[in-house]
């Protein structure tokens, strides 16, 4: 059987959903499980039952500092070791991410797949298109954001999930394979003319103290991680392509530019201009 983890979020519930699609024998593990799913909680080791689970699909449970981050996913490699899992899919983060925030966690939890002595299949998810939209910020004329002019090699959620799904549903296929999937460059004026609107770009400086002065909920990582993503943007460090995406898929991958405006129509002020 098949077991994604992290089946209660964005990208798990996808992957499950896609893997079903293909009539493949899967189930989710979630810290709030559904009917039929696992309970399963990284961080409440005794939550870690991995027993008849042939292929996890392990989600990255990121949202916190590093060494918790790392911890939680050694955790729940050390108990897909202990119940005999036979392969291991990571969703870690695009290779051109290397310099972000929070890629040390990624290639960490890489090393310790590698390591773990299973058979491996390394995702190195590009930056979602719902995420480049959603960060737009809202003015009284337009839009406004700290990528500047500066391109993202965005990827619709969905195109990762059935990369997913379609790497789980046939791992040896897959086996030792490192997949960058990016998707195709897209700027913020380019979402800004999709919408109607102007954009204005702002500093870095300015981004920052947006962040932390009037981003309320926002967790101590969060400001440097964001502000990671809005410089690697700004400067060209993340608008390279690569091919896997597509190869893997099959077709050709869904509009990004289209996804990051629908986002970005989702947090419209109602009464806006
Ligand atoms: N490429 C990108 O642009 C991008 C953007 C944001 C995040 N990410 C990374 O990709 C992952 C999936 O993205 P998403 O859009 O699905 O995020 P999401 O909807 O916010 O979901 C968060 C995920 O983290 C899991 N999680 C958190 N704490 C956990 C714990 N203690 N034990 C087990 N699972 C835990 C959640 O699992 P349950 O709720 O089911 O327990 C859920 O799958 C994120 O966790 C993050 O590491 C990537």
């Amino acid at each position: 059987m098949i077991l994604v983890t992290g089946a209660s979020g964005n990208l798990g519930s996808a992957t499950l959903a896609a893997l079903r699609t293909r009539g493949a024998a899967a189930t989710g593990g979630s810290r709030t499980p559904r009917e039929g799913m696992r309970r399963l909680d990284f961080d409440d080791h005794v939550s870690l039952d991995l027993s008849e689970v042939s292929t996890l699909v392990l989600i990255s449970a990121g949202y916190a500092e590093d060494d918790q981050v790392v911890g939680r996913h050694a955790a729940v490699l050390d108990a897909a070791v202990r119940d005999g899992v036979r392969h291991v899919v990571y969703t870690g983060l695009t290779t051109a991410g290397d310099h972000l925030g929070f890629a040390l966690a990624h290639r960490a939890t890489e090393r310790l797949v590698r390591a773990s002595g299973l058979p491996w299949t390394i995702l190195r998810n590009g930056l979602y298109a719902e995420l480049f939209g959603g960060l737009l910020m809202w003015a009284e004329d337009g839009v406004e954001s700290a990528f500047g002019d500066g391109a993202l090699a965005a990827v619709a959620r969905k195109d990762l999930a059935d990369s997913a799904a379609i790497v789980a549903a046939d791992p040896a296929g897959h086996c030792g394979r490192v997949y960058d999937l990016v998707g195709t460059p897209i700027t913020v004026g380019q979402v800004a003319d999709r919408l109607g609107v102007p954009h204005r770009t702002i500093g870095l400086g300015e981004y920052r103290r947006r962040l932390l002065d009037e981003t309320p909920g926002l967790l101590p990582f969060q400001p440097p991680m964001l502000a990671s993503i809005a410089t690697g943007i700004r400067h060209g460090f993340l608008d390279g392509t690569a091919p896997d995406l597509a190869g893997l898929l099959g077709r050709p991958a869904r509009d990004p530019l289209a996804t990051a405006v629908a986002a970005a129509s989702a947090t419209r002020p109602e009464a806006s201009f």
